[in-house]
């Protein structure tokens, strides 16, 4: 099987399949528009919640056995392999007919012995010489990927996640600036387990609520400067506890939640009131004042410079990623207690 995951998403997603019973992974890579992680597994993997979308391989080459889309084609597109593939696909999917609808999709890393558009006609008669009775359509049933996810290294496979699953955006409320809900999904889970309260203190319309109630955190807070943000964030997280509040100085006691999760205001979206510097600074504070010693402290934001970073915060990792061709960067810190 593959995936595909947000560009720098694949470390992260590639250690939640790791962690699911039966599954193995190979290996990533990043196909020129998302990063792909190749595993062994079965349904499972279509949960982890930080995937964009999961493929069940029908074949694999190298540009070294012959650059031409033609016979590319050819070696990928095997009957023999595409039959056990396509049973899987039928199991997750839908029951398999003999006229079904299909279409391609081609992702190379460069053009020099072909273009994208070539490769992606000859896998479409290579799968009409297999499959006659299959009908080009778009959108389609079947939908053939294949991908160059490393230089020369092509996979294919037939799509089992579809657009009504989570992770394409199925939110009952749709807000400008609204997080990807996979990047939301790897920030509850650097959180760490459920370990009682989570709060987002710039909540939105509340993806990261959202997600860190599926992977199990209660309570969950939610705050929110903007009351249009916090009726968003209320329908579609339902569960959650959401309340209209300024990130720089909370409503929450002394260590109230396990840890706090949350996409800042910086970027073409949103602004944040005054100097971004003092915003910053405030509000790290706040969240180091209500995260309880042992929890965690995880943000999204491009930038967040050393120096406004309150002493009981320690960084424990970052991961930079890229969403909407912006970078910007995953921060995750450890509440340490702090010395007297
Ligand atoms: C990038 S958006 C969050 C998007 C959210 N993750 C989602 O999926 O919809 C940042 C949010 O921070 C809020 N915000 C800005 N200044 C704030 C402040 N001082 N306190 C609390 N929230 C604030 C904005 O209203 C905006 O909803």
């Amino acid at each position: 099987m593959f995936a595909t995951a947000v560009p720098g998403l694949a470390p992260l997603a590639a250690r939640a399949l790791a962690e699911l019973p039966g599954t193995a992974v190979h290996g990533t890579g990043f196909d020129g528009r998302s990063d792909i992680v190749v595993f062994d597994g079965d349904r499972g993997a279509l949960g982890t919640g930080l995937t964009e979308d999961v493929f069940v391989e029908v074949g694999r080459t190298l540009r070294a056995d012959g650059d031409n889309a033609a016979r590319i084609a050819r070696r990928i597109w095997r009957p023999e392999r595409v039959e056990k593939a396509l049973s899987v696909w039928a199991a997750l999917v839908r029951p398999l007919s003999a006229a079904l609808t299909f279409r391609v999709v081609a992702r190379v890393l460069q053009e020099r012995s072909f273009v994208r558009t070539e490769l992606r006609r000859q896998l479409t008669e290579a799968v009409h010489r297999d499959r006659p009775r299959w009908r080009f359509a778009d959108p389609a049933q079947v939908e053939v990927w294949i991908v160059e996810y490393a230089p020369g290294r092509l996979l294919a496979g037939l799509r089992l996640s579809d657009a009504t699953m989570r992770q394409h955006d199925g939110r009952p409320v749709e807000r400008n600036g609204a997080l990807r809900p996979t990047v939301a999904a790897a920030m509850v889970r650097l959180a760490g387990p459920p370990a009682g309260a989570l709060l987002d203190p710039c909540c939105g319309s509340g993806t990261i609520l959202a997600e860190a109630r599926a992977l199990g955190w209660t309570p969950v807070h939610g705050r929110d400067i903007d009351p249009g943000a916090v009726a968003a964030a209320r329908a579609n997280a339902p569960d959650a506890e959401v309340q209209v509040a300024d990130a720089r100085k909370l409503d929450l006691p002394d260590g109230a939640v396990a840890a706090a999760v949350a996409n800042l205001p910086f970027g073409r979206q949103y602004a944040v009131q005054g100097s971004p510097e003092v915003w910053l600074r405030a509000v790290l504070g706040e969240l180091a004042r209500v995260t309880r010693p042992g929890g965690r402290v995880v943000l999204l934001a491009p930038q967040v410079p050393r120096p406004v970073v309150p002493h009981p915060l320690r960084l424990r990792e970052r991961y930079p990623i890229r969403l909407l061709g912006l970078k910007t960067t995953i921060w995750e810190y450890d509440r340490f207690v702090q010395d007297r």
